[in-house]
């Protein structure tokens, strides 16, 4: 009898055959997975270059302070990642809730109500024009990089008052081109208010790339926009009295010679000037330069002297007082707000339309310069004299001869071409305007009459000319 077939060495075999299959099949599972990880993370950062490469940051850091400006178009654009991601989001989604922010706060409430872009709108006078512009039923929309050439949180308070009357501000530099195409893109504005400038005489001789990347570069960049856009807007902008310079011819009036400038502060302002000339010119934008006079009063600048004054007098600390060379008493055409405002209304009120299109001029367009001060100059002793009335404190008064570093001895506007042009008319004496400045001074820092506190004052770069 034949005995059964030994099959115990076959199904070994095929045994060990599976097994080698099992562990080749293995061994390309994971290959294979492990390239399909390697390629997916290839894809991922080519995807990120790309992007990063298209799509350039929009909006600038909140923090540009103007000492970090190293020049024009250079380092300005400090960017957070943080900033341009969230800007990003918002835009990515289109129509996201900042450009529902931007087109609900430049819209007008009133019938043939303005759509103003206000720069510079988290500073002094940006923060008083934006409110009385939206109380009228204007559309305003705010821009300022909030850098800090001065306390930084005195702009974040402005920006919380503004927020209160539903205005909004964006948080950009005047050089981001994309940026301020982007905002053009969301609102047609018929009018920009642009007040942001790098501010201060006496600190142009510490940082004077600021004043350039500020007051010219980023004027230039904002003027480009606005050639480009259609319809064009009417645009009112901040020149200063500082462009008389050493004029000595007083009253200071429009017809005046500017072209001696006495500070850096004082020629980008006189280049701005020119530039709106040119802006004009070539393009058909109407332009109205506003010359301001030593403008002061509630929500201020502490780098001018009625404020830090006010504060060292109440800190019971020496206060310098200037003397001209030849030992005259220094002067200045003292401007209230309430005073200025007005006059920045009558002249956006006044402007006529642009007359270009799609970057090109259609006819000659509206150019204007104007003075706005008070008429009326104080000597700077008479100042301290109305303070220590007010503060009930004896000043400690240094008087030393005026160093050279960019102030003039004397300021005193004619404003009789903004009156005649639309009304312009100061009515706010040096001792009225003070009273309400401290007033809100001591409300602000929380200052009682008699218990001065050492509070989140600050001492930022000095200034006295009120440029
Ligand atoms: N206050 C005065 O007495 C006076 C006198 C003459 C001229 N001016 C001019 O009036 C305008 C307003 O002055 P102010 O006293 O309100 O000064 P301010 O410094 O309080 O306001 C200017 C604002 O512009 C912002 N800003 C500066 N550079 C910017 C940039 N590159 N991009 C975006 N925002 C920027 C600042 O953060 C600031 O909030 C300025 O152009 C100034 O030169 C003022």
């Amino acid at each position: 009898m034949a005995s059964p077939p030994d099959t115990s060495k076959t199904i070994k075999l095929e045994r060990y055959n599976s097994y080698i299959r099992r562990l080749q099949l293995t061994k390309l599972l994971h290959s294979s997975s492990k390239l399909l990880f390697r390629a997916t993370i290839l894809i991922a950062l080519v995807l990120i270059i790309v992007f990063t490469l298209n799509h350039p940051p929009l909006s600038d850091s909140s923090t540009t302070n103007p000492s970090d400006v190293g020049g024009v178009g250079g380092s300005i654009h400090h960017h957070s990642f943080l900033s341009t991601s969230l800007f990003s989001s918002s835009f990515s989604v289109g129509g996201g809730s900042w450009e529902k922010q931007v087109r609900h706060s430049a819209t007008p409430r009133r019938p043939n109500g303005f759509s103003v872009l206000v720069t510079g709108a988290g500073g002094f006078i940006g923060s008083h024009c934006s409110l009385a512009l939206k109380k009228r039923g204007d559309g305003v929309l705010g821009l300022d990089n909030f850098n800090s050439y001065y306390d930084p949180s005195l702009k974040r308070s402005r920006q919380k008052l503004l927020q209160k009357h539903e205005v909004f501000i964006v948080e950009g530099d005047l050089n981001d081109n994309a940026l301020l195409t982007k905002l053009f893109d969301v609102v047609p504005f018929t009018h920009v208010l642009h007040l942001a400038a790098q501010a201060g005489v006496r600190y142009a001789m510490q940082n004077p790339q600021s004043y350039v990347a500020s007051n010219i570069a980023g004027f230039v960049n904002l003027l480009e926009v606005c050639k480009t856009v259609n319809p064009q807007p009417s645009i009112v902008w901040a020149s200063s009295s500082s462009v008389y310079g050493l004029n000595t011819q007083v009253p200071f009036s429009e017809m005046d010679r500017t072209d001696q400038p006495a500070s850096l502060y004082a020629a980008t302002k006189k280049a701005g000037e020119e530039i709106a000339h040119t802006y004009n010119h070539i393009y058909g934008l109407a332009l109205t330069g506003l010359r301001f006079f030593t403008v002061y009063g509630p929500w201020g600048r502490p780098d001018m002297a009625y404020f830090f004054f006010t504060k060292d007098m109440l800190q019971g600390k020496k206060i310098d007082v200037y003397q001209t060379q030849d030992e005259k008493e220094v002067a200045r055409d003292f401007t209230y707000i309430d005073d200025v405002v007005k006059g920045c209304l009558g002249a956006l009120d006044t402007a006529e339309k642009s007359t270009g299109s799609g970057g090109k001029k259609k006819g000659p367009a509206q150019l204007r310069v104007y003075n706005l001060g008070n008429t009326s100059p104080v000597p700077v002793g008479r100042l301290v004299s109305i303070l220590e009335n007010l503060l009930n404190k004896k000043a400690k008064k240094h008087v030393i001869k005026m160093p050279r570093n960019g102030d003039v001895p004397y300021t005193h506007a004619n404003v009789s071409l903004a009156y005649k042009d639309f009304g312009y008319k100061p009515s706010t004496d040096l001792a009225t305007g003070l009273r309400k400045f401290v007033k809100w001074y001591m409300s602000y820092y929380g200052i009682d009459t008699r218990v001065k506190k050492e509070s989140k004052l600050f001492n930022q770069h000095p200034d006295e000319s009120g440029a």
